[in-house]
Parts: C-alpha cells; structure tokens; sequence
C-alpha cells in the first residue's frame, strides 16, 4: 500500500509562512481526519499538496509511493494517485460536465473508454451519488447548488479513482440526505482501498466515516496525532487543552471580512 509522506512541510501563501514544518503520513487504504481551528492552516497543506500555484513550498518533502510529488505538475499528481475535492469547487462556464470526466478519465488510460463504456460508469455514478443524469449536459458547477457542487466532487473521485483523496470540508452545505449519499459514498471508496485525508469540523461526518487516525493542526503544524477517540475529545472540549495539556498556544485566526461573512453584513448595516 502506497504511502503519502509529508515530510517538514513549510508553504507560504501571499509571501506570509502558513505551514511551518507539517509532517504526516497518509496511507492508502486508510482514512485520516485533519482537525484544527480555523486558519491554522488545513486547506493550504491540501492546496499545497494538490500544487495549487498560489502556495509556495520553501522548505520539506512529499512523496508518495516514494516519488516526489512537488515536482510534478497539478494533473501528473493527479495521474499519480493524488485527488482533491475542494471546499469551493469553482464554476467552469463553458466546460461541459460529460466532457470533462470523459476527458480525465481518458487521460490517464492507454486507449480511450468506448463511449458505451463511458455513459454506463456515468450513469450508475451519478445514480450512486443521487443526481439527475441530466446534470452531466450541463455546464461544470455552474449554477449547481452547494449541496450538488459537494455531491459532484465525490462523483469525481469515483470516476477517476485516486490512491489518496483529500477532502476539504465536503460536508459544509449538506442536508442530512446529502450528508448520507456522500459519506456512503466515501465509505464505499474506502472498502475499494483508497486513503482518505479528511478536513471536517464536525464529528457527525466522522462518525459515519470512522477514520483511522486523526491529526490536529495547530499554528501551520500537527500538534497531536492519536485514534479516533481525539475526534470526540474535540468535539466536547473543543482546543484549549492544546494549550493546557501540551503547552501549545493556539493563535487566534486575523479577522479577515470578506464578501459574505456576518461581519459584512453587520458592517454594512452601519
Ligand atoms: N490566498 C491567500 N492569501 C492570503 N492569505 C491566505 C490565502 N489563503 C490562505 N491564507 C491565510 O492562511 C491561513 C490559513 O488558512 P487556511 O489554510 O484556509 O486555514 P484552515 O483551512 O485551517 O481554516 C489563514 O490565516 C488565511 O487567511
Ligand atoms: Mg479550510
């Protein structure tokens, strides 16, 4: 079984250090949770990870299997194995849904899929993933609701079945009912062998999910690893024993107001 290995991990985003020094491993064939508060740096170490050219690695390793994975371009780490469904996905105007999976799909075979070959794994994937089959006509994402964008990415990792996926908080936005298409449908991907690492906030999509280890990150570092029993210790205590019980201050995340936030909305009331 291949292994994700992240090894003194240092990213710089806006030219400001996020990670300082990230080291884990992900294994194939296992699910990790990644926890933390917010800001301290999950979604860069998965943007890093996938090669997302806004953050910049200045120091550390990754490979996977043993092959260098920072090297390689965003759709070589993704031949490779590696696969990241977003927090956001983007809306693609102009990008037909159908077209995009057939064309990753066939980018990573010798020869093209038939297209009977195609439709019927599209077919029963959207079926499994409970979105109208119309949907693929459409273009990708746009005008998809949060709850169809999150389902549309598992759809994704079913149909290009990475070794390693990383999740960024693919429960935000979900009803109860997509909360049980999605995590069934991350559960029959972890029966097929693939690693999972998982950024959630909430121990419901933990418990449906049963991770194997769980990584706390604090500060742009795993401050603690452990079983999944630090998922229910952080959902009932939260993360001031970081500080008590390792002596780990945690740093309070910059008020950034963007577009959106409560915090708009109140200041523009003024
Ligand atoms: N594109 C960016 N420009 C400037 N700062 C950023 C950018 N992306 C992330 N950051 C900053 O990096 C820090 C870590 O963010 P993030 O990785 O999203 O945290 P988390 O996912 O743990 O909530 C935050 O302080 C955030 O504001
Ligand atoms: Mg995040």
């Amino acid at each position: 079984m291949a292994i994700l290995h992240i090894e003194n991990l240092h990213v710089s985003v806006a030219g400001k250090e996020i990670l300082k020094g990230v080291t884990l491993d992900v294994e194939e064939g296992k699910t990790t949770a990644l926890v933390g508060p917010n800001g301290h740096g999950k979604s860069t170490l998965l943007f890093a990870l996938m090669g997302h050219p806004n953050y910049t690695v200045t120091e550390g390793s990754v490979t996977l299997d043993g092959q260098d994975v920072l090297s390689l371009s965003v759709d070589q780490r993704s031949k490779l194995g590696l696969f990241l469904a977003m927090q956001y996905p983007s809306e693609i105007p102009g990008v037909n849904s159908a077209d995009f999976l057939k064309a990753a799909m066939n980018v990573r075979r010798e020869k093209p899929m038939s297209l009977f070959q195609f439709y019927s794994k599209m077919q029963s994937a959207y079926k499994e993933m409970g979105i109208p089959f119309e949907m693929s006509t459409r273009n990708l994402n746009e005008g998809f609701s949060g709850g169809e964008k999150k389902r549309n990415e598992i759809l994704q990792l079913k149909l290009l079945e990475p070794r390693i996926a990383l999740l960024d908080e693919i429960d935000s936005g979900l009803d109860v009912d997509a909360l049980q298409v999605v995590s069934g449908a991350i559960r029959d991907e972890q029966k097929k062998g693939r690693g999972f690492l998982v950024v959630s906030h909430y121990a419901r999509l933990y418990d449906l999910i049963s991770p194997d280890n769980v990584a706390v990150m604090v500060n742009g570092r795993i401050a603690v690893t452990g079983g999944p029993d630090l998922v229910q210790k952080i959902d009932t205590q939260g993360y001031e024993w970081i500080k008590t019980e390792l002596g780990i201050p945690v740093e309070k995340e910059d008020v950034v107001v963007s577009i959106g936030t409560c915090a708009t909305k109140e200041a523009l009331k003024k």
